[in-house]
């Protein structure tokens, strides 16, 4: 069974907005994309990179580092799809933000 976290209420994350959260030790990158939440590894696969404080453009957001961009819905880099991050599942429950944590993710 999946466990979910809450990490924020909905109203502190306004669309177009991205946050770090932390879910059972781990820093999670939490977007709101137009009202709907998503989830993905806060470490940048490049260097390290927080993509938490990265700028998010549509479901796109830019690491702050050194400006990978990656797909917030699918975990993917745009430049190279190969490249990915982890996405987390999310889920709304009365006006909060729960996160989980993937099978094996560490
Ligand atoms: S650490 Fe993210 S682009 Fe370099």
């Amino acid at each position: 069974m999946t466990d979910f976290v809450t990490v924020a209420k909905v109203e502190d994350i306004p669309p177009g907005t991205g946050h770090t959260v932390e879910v059972r030790g781990i820093w999670i990158a939490l977007f709101n994309v137009d009202g709907s939440f998503y989830a993905i590894d806060n470490t940048c696969p490049h260097a390290g990179g927080p993509l938490g404080e990265g700028h998010l453009d549509g479901c796109m957001v830019e690491c702050p580092w050194h400006g990978w961009r990656f797909n917030v819905q699918t975990g993917k880099r745009s430049e190279n799809p190969a490249i990915t991050v982890t996405c987390c599942p999310v889920r709304i429950e009365n006006n909060q933000v729960q996160v989980a944590l993937p099978e094996g993710f560490k």
